[in-house]
């Protein structure tokens, strides 16, 4: 019996699938298909693909051409496959030609035409609302957002808006990137905007933006107090826009799936998350309360704490050590009814930038600098039972939050990975830091 393997995603199965199927199956008795995983998809930079692997696996059994039908979940699994299951031919779509070559040690490699004219990734776009998007501010992300967005199949960066003059000189490697005269201008041809503009101005842009119609993403903190947080979103809920605080840390692969493990109890009840963002830059103006590291860090660094113990905080406690207008090294602590969350961060004083959730059954580590989170370990007393978890994150990982932006405004179903509530609580404790400033 002469056995064929081919492998691929799946995504909204159509004509060009089943017709690479048939000629596989043609090729020998018995077709075995594997399909990829979430993980794994994600894992190579295929970001959208629309239906769950449960879908895809029942589509392809759906089309009656497979014998087996397996999951494709790591690189280099083929090889292995092709030995477990003694594999005679090979084959994919004519697009992977010379890809595969290497297979050919194990056995007949067969690359078969690729039907014109038809693709998953044309029919999730067709699916897809395409959004057309302004930048507004030339933060630290800007022009990081620009080149991430250009990993997005639905979304255009149309042009950037900045009261200061900045803006040529920030994106002067973009010189075809419109830069618009006004705030109303970059909202005129745009259905939504990417807000990275300094703290106090965020508010504003975030209301005038809502107001004339467009949803937004802004730079976490969005708010300065609770009540200007509480007011934008009822504005963007009034008018059915999205209004999204970025934090791409938690969008990760890698920390959706340690979320998911501390909800699924692998560490027992969890105690405390202790979170820690240093940084000890050759260069920066401590007179700049823009530089300020709290401002700088602080959403980021209560993500971990909201996400895991919740918002309902019983107590917080800020200490900046300096007492220095620009909260050098802060430290807080957020009480709940049985379990607290910790946070320190400093600019200037250099620690080891972890993440620890301590559980009744173990803890999750997350080694330094946790907020590129591709790598953790679950630990328990005895350090031979360690699980070690790893999940690649591509390019400056910005796309993943993009895609999760676009898919809220595309689907109002799509449930929000950081909420208004998530928001509301981390603003608490910024609007609890400046008060504290305020009465030095
Ligand atoms: N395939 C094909 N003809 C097409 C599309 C896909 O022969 N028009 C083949 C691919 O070469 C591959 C298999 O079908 O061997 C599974 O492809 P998959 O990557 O799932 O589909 P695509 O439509 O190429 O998906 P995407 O656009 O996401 O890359």
């Amino acid at each position: 019996m002469k056995k064929v393997i081919t492998y691929g995603t799946y995504d909204l199965l159509h004509y060009g699938h089943i017709r690479l199927l048939e000629r596989a199956k043609e090729l020998g008795d018995y077709l075995i298909v594997g399909v990829t995983s979430d993980a794994f998809d994600k894992s190579r930079g295929k970001l959208n693909v629309k239906q769950t692997l449960a879908e895809r696996i029942q589509a392809v059994l759906d089309t009656g051409i497979a014998d087996q039908v397996i999951v494709e979940e790591y690189e280099g699994q083929k090889i292995s496959d092709i030995q477990k299951y003694n594999v005679d031919i090979f084959t994919v779509g004519s697009d992977w030609e010379g890809k595969f070559d290497y297979i050919k040690k194990y056995c007949d490699v067969v690359y078969l035409s690729r039907t014109q004219g038809v693709s998953s990734t044309e029919l999730r776009t067709s699916q897809h609302k395409f959004v057309n998007m302004a930048i507004v501010g030339c933060g630290t992300n800007s022009k990081k957002f620009y080149h991430e967005a250009d990993n997005v199949t639905s979304v255009k960066i149309n042009g950037v808006f900045d009261e200061s003059t900045e803006t040529d000189q920030w994106f002067s490697d973009i010189p075809d990137l419109t830069r618009y005269n006004t705030l109303e201008d970059s909202f005129k041809d745009n259905e939504a905007v990417y807000i990275d503009s300094l703290i106090d101005k965020r508010y504003e842009l975030i209301m005038k933006a809502l107001s004339a119609g467009c949803h937004v993403i802004c730079t976490s903190p969005m708010f300065l107090k609770k009540e200007e947080a509480e007011n934008a979103f009822a504005l963007a809920a009034e008018k059915k826009l999205v209004l999204m605080e970025a934090i791409k840390t938690l969008y990760f692969p890698a920390f959706q799936h340690l979320l998911l493990l501390v909800e699924s109890g692998i560490i027992g009840d969890v105690k405390d998350v202790e979170v820690s963002c240093s940084q000890n830059p050759k260069k920066y103006d401590l007179s700049n309360k823009y530089e300020n590291c709290f401002y700088e860090w602080g959403g980021l660094a209560m993500m971990p704490i909201v996400k895991i113990l919740g918002t309902d905080m019983k107590q917080l406690h800020i200490f900046n050590a300096d007492n220095d207008e620009v909260g050098s090294f802060t430290r807080g602590i957020m009480q709940y009814d049985s379990c607290i969350g910790s946070f320190k961060v400093s600019k200037g004083y250099k620690s080891e930038s972890t993440l620890v959730i301590t559980g009744s059954k173990g803890y999750i580590y997350v080694p330094a600098p946790w907020w590129k989170t591709e790598y953790f370990e679950i630990r328990n007393e005895d350090l031979k039972e360690t699980r070690k978890f790893f999940y690649e994150y591509q390019g400056e990982g910005l796309r993943y939050e993009i895609l999760d932006f676009l898919e809220l405004i595309d689907n109002s179903e799509f449930i929000s990975k950081f909420t208004p509530n998530d928001t509301i609580a981390i603003t608490e404790v910024v609007e609890n830091f400046n008060c504290q400033k305020e009465s030095r």
